[in-house]
């Protein structure tokens, strides 16, 4: 989260809109008059909330969930996903309060919908959080009033189930009451990458897609508030696809990776490691994308299924994305496999031995447990019989496993590092301390390379793609 200056530009006003309203809300907004709404205090909302508020704008949020609201009304700095010190003050300085219903929602000049975007056990996409806010939003939805959907989700749903709620009920039944003239209606996808201290809100483009032009004119200026970079698009539905071929594109490369880390562990003596490595070096034409012990987090494993759900509608089958998350999802399976070939290994009953995971967060450096891929190596490895289960992540100090058991994450000491059998190195936070964990360790399962910088004896490694798995 930084303050960084904006270009001036951004903040010119434009008189040549077309209606009162518009042109009031331009100014409004370029003027830092604007109040700002934020549905869905979550990793995408709270930071949102937190950088318009940071910029002087007055800023509400509204969660039904009554603990973070009350966390973010008491300035908490150990948020995830926000500095502390910036939550604490803008709540100290009154610019960010935080509601657990929508009844100001009314207030806000510019309201972004930032709720979850799950799927369903069937994997389509579950759409009842944008619903609820839709409606909720529906009884306050006023003149002059900008709504903006930022949740990842099908091509379509900003025109299709946002506009058709909202117009529903509240001031939008007024006869002739109509986005992009009286109130304003756009998508903006989120890009917000937790942990990446490089790429924040203010230096990350965005894209924007309103219902008219006009929307999309409103929308653009709204996130240059926060954002060096906004590029609009033609409609709503080509900023939603947009978002959609961004996770794609990181979900079949990862597979692709996936895939050819397992011909490297058959093959046996090249690492995809050095492969990538060497392909890197090419300036043009290649990014390098790394294996690993499959998807986690709200985005990769989830987003493309909103995609080939909706390309069902068009009987078309988005072959790639099915191939992908096959590939991925058999990623928990297969470094399941390794560990218990590693415990196989080892002069010890499967039923003694003691496996550490490390890192059970879904990617380095963060917090967030969601969908990880620990979770089901833990899972999977205890239904193949591993009793003793422990974990150990910098970030996260418990958790509750699938099967229900709750775990607090171990400190590794070389004490606590040499009572273990194997570690899968499952997430390779910067605060582990590698040399120690492949001093100590009888056997590592190493899904990340994590430990390509620690010399010595790497007989008790099995990397990854390494050949060794
Ligand atoms: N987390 C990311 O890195 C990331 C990045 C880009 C896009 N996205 C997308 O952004 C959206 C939000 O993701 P997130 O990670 O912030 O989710 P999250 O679960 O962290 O936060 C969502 C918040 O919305 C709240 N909520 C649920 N129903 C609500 C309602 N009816 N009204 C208001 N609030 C409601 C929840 O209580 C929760 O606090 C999703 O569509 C996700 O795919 C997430």
């Amino acid at each position: 989260m930084d303050n960084q200056a904006i270009t001036p530009q951004a903040f010119s006003p434009d008189a040549s809109f077309a209606t009162d309203a518009a042109r009031n809300l331009a100014e409004k907004i370029s003027s830092g008059q604007a109040v700002v709404g934020v549905a869905g205090l979550g990793y995408v909302g709270l930071p949102l909330a937190v950088e318009f508020a940071g910029r002087g704008f007055r800023t509400i949020g509204f969660d039904p969930d009554a603990e973070r609201v009350r966390r973010v009304a008491a300035g908490d700095r150990s948020m995830d996903g926000v500095s502390g010190d910036v939550l604490h003050r803008v709540v100290r300085e009154g610019l960010l309060e935080a509601c657990a219903d929508f009844a100001r929602a009314g207030e806000a000049d510019i309201v972004f919908i930032c709720v979850p975007t799950p799927v369903t056990t069937a994997k389509n996409p579950e759409t009842k959080y944008i619903e609820a806010a839709a409606n909720a939003l529906a009884e306050h939805v006023r003149e002059g009033q900008l709504i903006v959907l930022k949740s990842t989700t099908w091509p379509g749903t900003t025109q299709e189930l946002v506009q058709p709620l909202l117009e529903r009920s509240g001031q939008a039944d007024a006869p002739g009451f109509a986005a992009g003239r009286d109130y304003f209606l756009a998508f903006s996808p989120e890009r917000i990458d937790p942990g990446n201290r490089t790429f924040t809100t203010s230096n990350t483009p965005v894209v924007v897609g309103g219902v008219t032009p006009t929307c999309t004119r409103l929308a653009t200026l709204a996130m240059q508030q926060v954002c060096e970079q906004v590029h609009p698009v033609s409609s709503p539905r080509v900023a939603e696809m947009e978002k959609l071929l961004e996770n794609i594109f990181r979900s079949v490369n990862i597979a692709l990776l996936n895939e050819l880390a397992q011909l490297c562990d058959r093959m046996g003596d090249i690492s995809i490691w050095e492969v990538v490595e060497a392909a890197a070096t090419k300036p043009f034409g290649f990014m390098p994308f790394l294996p690993g012990p499959g998807l986690g987090g709200h985005c990769i494993p989830v987003d493309p299924y909103y995609l080939s759900w909706m390309a069902r509608r068009y009987d078309f089958e988005t072959a790639f994305i099915t191939l992908s998350a096959r590939i991925n999802e058999t990623m928990p399976h297969y470094v399941t496999e390794a560990v218990m070939r590693a415990i196989a290994g080892l002069p010890v009953a499967l039923s003694e031995a003691r496996v550490l995971v490390l890192g059970v967060a879904f990617k380095r450096d963060v917090a967030d447990t969601r969908q990880s891929p620990a979770l089901s190596i833990m899972e999977l490895l205890t239904r193949r019989g591993v009793q003793h289960l422990a974990y150990s992540d910098p970030h996260v100090p418990e958790i509750e496993t699938p099967d229900g058991l709750s775990l607090a994450s171990v400190s590794l000491s070389p004490e606590a590092l040499r009572s273990f059998d194997v570690a899968v190195i499952v997430t390779d936070h910067s605060a582990f301390p590698y040399a120690e964990i492949a001093e100590h360790v009888r056997c590592i399962v190493d899904t990340r390379n994590a430990l390509k910088d620690i010399d010595g004896d790497r007989e008790h490694v099995m990397l990854l793609g390494g050949g060794d798995f």
